[in-house]
């Protein structure tokens, strides 16, 4: 199969050396492009910023804000099976980007800030690909990666339960639960980003090769 991973963060720039980002650190990303090539499949990574080795055998598009990886997520989706959105993209974006440094001051600041676009929700509505996205919640996980798998059109949904912060974000291990279409919910327990890796793509190929039956 053909997929397209999204991974890390994206940068949203507020003038030539600041800019809004989070902690994501691209590792759950990259070990689902290293288990997909492992069992075979094409990958193309679209990376934000991350400080990882590129996985051998994969095509890598690096991208830097939202908007970029929209752009690239947009193409590559034009022929693929499977777009696994592992990336922690921006929710907002600054209103404008000043060009130069905005300099110190004494008294209280405050930035403009405007949803960014989100690319999930971009996606065509009728399409000949599966869609997996991942959902970080530090509370409620299964209410709200539900509600994100409804409202982002999503096939699956792997929530990263946040609340623990061993595990997840930054870290070598993860621990998550993936929601399907079909109401069923399956908990892979602890274990290592690569393991954890794995387990999902068996899971997403099975499932993908039942939603895409004219294809596989
Ligand atoms: N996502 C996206 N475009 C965005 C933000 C998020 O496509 N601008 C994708 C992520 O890649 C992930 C899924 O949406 O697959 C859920 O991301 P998450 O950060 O958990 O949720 P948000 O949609 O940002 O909602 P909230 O921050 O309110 O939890």
């Amino acid at each position: 199969m053909k997929f397209v991973i999204t991974a890390g963060p994206t940068r949203e720039p507020i003038d030539p050396v600041r800019f809004l980002s989070n902690r994501s650190s691209g590792k759950m990303g990259y070990a689902i492009a290293s288990a997909a090539i492992e069992a075979n499949h094409e990958v193309v990574l679209v990376s934000g910023p991350v400080n990882l080795p590129p996985p051998t055998g994969a095509k890598i598009v690096s991208v830097i804000t939202s908007d970029e990886m929209h752009a690239a997520v947009d193409e590559a989706v034009r022929d693929c099976d499977v777009l696994v959105m592992c990336a922690a993209v921006s929710d907002y974006k600054p209103a404008s980007v000043a060009e130069q440094k905005i300099k110190k001051r004494d008294e209280k600041f405050s930035l403009e800030l405007i949803p960014a676009r989100d690319i999930l929700k971009s996606l065509p509505r009728s399409r000949n690909f599966f869609v997996v996205g991942f959902a970080a919640e530090t509370n409620d996980v299964e209410e709200h990666a539900r509600a994100k798998l409804a409202t982002k059109n999503c096939d699956m949904m792997v929530a990263n339960d946040l609340s623990d912060p061993n595990i997840g974000m930054e870290s070598d291990e993860n621990a998550v639960t993936i929601f399907s279409r079909d109401g069923e919910s399956e908990k892979i327990l602890r274990a290592s980003k690569k393991i954890i890796a794995c387990a999902l793509v068996k899971k997403i190929c099975a499932n993908a090769k039942k939603v895409l039956t004219k294809k596989f």
